[in-house]
C-alpha cells in the first residue's frame, strides 16, 4: 500500500494541516491569521466547503462536509467522498503528507481517512515513466480515534489494494495458475491456510464444470481452497465465501463482439479477488470467525477442444447441463465449487460472481445485485454491512417459478434461460448445486469502473472486500 496512516500531534509551523467539520462554525480559529481568517469567513458564507490557504511553510485546508438530516451510512459515505477529494488534491500540488485536525467521532474520521487512502490507490506496473502520487502519509491528530481502528483500517485498505491489484492485472499477467499463486502468498502474509488443486486432482474430484470451460484454454484450471479456522471461533459451522475466478472471459466459441464487450474481461476474476482478499484481512486481524474461501478458476477461450454449444456436461454433483451458450461459463465453473461446498457444512455461503451483464444492466455499477434463501435475520445483517461500506444490496427475487426458463429438452438443466430475468436465472441455475443458506451477489456491475468513482478509483474496485469484513467482524462482536 502506498499511504501510511498514524496517529499523533500536529508537529509544528511546516506541516500541511486537513481540517473536516460538520459544523462551519467550529473549527481552530488560531490556525489562521486575521486576514486569512476573514478570507476563511467570506468564503463560508460563499457556501465553499473546501477551503485552501496557502501559508509561507505549509497549506491548511478546510473542508465543510454537508451531514444535515441524512441516513447514518449516507454521512459516513460522505466522510469517505470528502477524503477523497483532498487527496486528489494533495496529489495536484505535489505535497507528500497531511495532519488530520477533527473534533468528528471516531467513525467519521475513519471513513474520511478511508476515502483518502482508497483514493490514493495506482495501479503503475506496466508504466515506464510512472506519475507516481506524490501524497503518502497521514497524521491523524484526534482524541477520538483509537489505535486499534487505524490498524483494521489499514489491513483492510491494504485488502482492497490487492484485489484491485488482481483485477488490474491482464490475463498475460495472471492466468488461473498465477492466481492461485497470489492466494498461496495471502496466505503466508496473512496466516491462513492455503490448498491449491491442480488439473489431475481437479479431474480426479469430477469438477465437469471447471474442467468443460477449460477445454478450449492452453493453460490449465486451478481449485483454490483458503482456510481461517481460529482456536476460538464463535461459529460451529464456517462462513464459506465463493469466488468466480475467470481469469479472462472471451465468450468461448459464444465469443463476445468487441469493442466495449470483451475488452475488461480480465476483470472477470473480481469476485475471486474479493473473497481472497477479504480472507487475507479476516486472518490479519484475527477475527475469531471459521471462514473458509473457495475459488475455481481458468480462463474461457475458443479452440479447437472447445466445449461447444450443444454438449452436455456432467457436473460434479452428477446434474447433467446442456450448454447452450459457452458465455454462460461462471455458473458451470462455480456449480463446482458450490457442490464442493457441501463438505463444510456451512453456516451461510455468499457467493461472489461478474456473473452477468442483465444485473450491470440492471443497476449500473451503483451496487450489488444479489438474492438468495438464507433466513430474514441474516439478510438483513447483511444488508447492514453492505450499507455501512456503501456497497449497496438489490435484492432480486429468488422464485422457483423461473425455473422452468432453464428446463432442458435433452439434459437436467440447460445454462442460459431466455430473454428475461437474465440475473435471475443465473442464480437459479447455482441454486441447483446448494443445500444450506445461500446468497449470491453479482458484482458485474460495480466491480470494475470505466471513469473514476471517488475512492473507488477506476478500473478494478476491490467491491466486496469492505462488505464481507464488515459482516464478519459483526458477527464475531455479535456471538461472544
Ligand atoms: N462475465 C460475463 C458477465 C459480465 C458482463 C461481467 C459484463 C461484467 C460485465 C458472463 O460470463 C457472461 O458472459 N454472461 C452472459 C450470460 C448469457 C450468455 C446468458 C451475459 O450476461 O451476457
Ligand atoms: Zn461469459
Ligand atoms: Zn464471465
Amino acid at each position: 500500500m502506498n499511504t501510511t496512516i498514524r496517529k499523533g500531534t500536529s508537529s509544528g509551523k511546516s506541516e500541511n494541516i486537513a481540517i473536516f467539520t460538520n459544523n462551519a462554525s467550529k473549527f481552530d480559529q488560531s490556525l489562521f491569521s486575521k486576514a486569512e481568517l476573514e478570507f476563511v469567513n467570506s468564503e463560508i458564507k460563499k457556501k465553499n466547503k473546501f477551503i485552501s490557504i496557502n501559508q509561507y511553510e505549509r497549506y491548511i485546508f478546510l473542508q465543510i462536509i454537508d451531514t444535515d438530516k441524512k441516513d447514518r451510512h449516507v454521512v459516513l459515505e460522505k466522510f469517505r467522498k470528502a477524503g477523497d477529494q483532498l487527496t486528489a488534491l494533495l496529489n495536484r500540488l505535489k505535497l507528500s503528507s497531511v495532519c488530520l485536525l477533527s473534533e468528528n467521532d471516531n467513525d467519521e474520521v475513519i471513513a474520511y481517512v478511508e476515502g483518502m487512502v482508497l483514493g490514493n490507490y495506482q495501479f503503475l506496473k506496466y508504466k515506464s515513466d510512472a506519475d507516481k502520487n506524490s501524497f503518502h502519509k497521514i497524521n491523524i491528530d484526534s482524541k477520538k480515534v483509537h489505535d486499534d481502528k487505524i490498524k483494521e483500517l489499514t489491513t483492510l485498505c491494504e485488502a482492497v489494494y490487492m484485489a484491485r491489484d488482481l483485477v488490474n492485472e491482464p490475463l498475460n499477467g495472471l492466468n488461473a495458475t498465477a492466481l492461485a499463486k497470489a492466494f498461496e502468498s495471502m496466505g503466508k502474509k496473512g496466516g491462513f491456510k492455503v490448498k491449491v488443486f491442480n488439473k489431475s486432482k481437479i479431474t480426479e474430484m469430477k469438477m465437469g464444470g471447471l474442467l468443460a470451460v477449460n477445454m478450449g484454454s492452453i493453460d490449465p484450471p486451478t481449485f483454490t481452497v483458503m482456510e481461517w479456522k481460529p482456536s476460538k471461533a464463535v461459529n460451529k459451522k464456517p462462513i464459506v465465501l465463493v469466488g468466480k475466478g475467470v481469469v479472462y472471459d472471451t465468450g468461448g466459441l459464444s465469443l463476445k463482439p468487441t469493442p466495449g464487450s470483451m475488452d475488461y474481461m480480465k476483470s472477470d476474476m473480481a469476485g475471486s479477488a474479493a473473497v481472497g482478499c477479504v480472507m487475507y484481512a479476516i486472518a490479519k486481524q484475527k477475527l475469531p470467525v471459521h471462514v473458509v474461501a473457495l475459488v475455481p478458476a481458468t480462463d474461457n477461450r475458443p479452440d479447437g477442444n472447445a466445449y461447444t454449444p450443444g454438449d452436455v456436461i456432467t457436473m460434479m454433483s452428477g446434474l447433467k447441463v446442456e450448454v447452450l451458450n459457452t458465455d454462460a461459463e461462471g455458473r458451470m465453473i462455480l456449480a463446482d465449487a458450490l457442490h464442493y461446498a457441501k463438505n463444510y457444512k456451512p453456516e451461510l455461503v455468499m457467493e461472489f460472481s461478474t456473473l452477468t451483464g442483465a444485473a450491470a444492466n440492471a443497476i449500473g455499477h451503483y451496487g450489488i445485485v444479489c438474492m438468495g434463501d438464507c433466513d430474514e435475520d441474516t439478510k438483513k445483517e447483511l444488508n447492514k454491512s453492505a450499507n455501512n461500506v456503501y456497497e449497496r444490496l438489490v435484492e432480486f427475487p429468488f422464485w422457483e417459478e423461473y425455473d422452468e426458463l432453464i428446463k432442458s429438452d435433452i439434459a437436467d438443466i440447460k445454462n442460459i434461460g431466455g430473454a428475461i430475468g437474465g440475473a435471475i436465472t443465473a442464480g437459479r441455475f447455482l441454486q441447483r448445486f446448494i443445500d444450506y443458506p445461500y446468497m449470491h451477489f453479482d458484482i458485474a456491475g460495480p466491480s470494475f469502473g470505466k471513469s473514476t468513482d471517488s475512492y473507488r478509483g477506476k478500473n478494478g474496485t476491490g467491491v466486496g472486500v469492505r462488505f464481507v469484513f464488515d459482516y464478519v467482524k459483526r458477527m464475531a462482536g455479535k456471538k461472544k
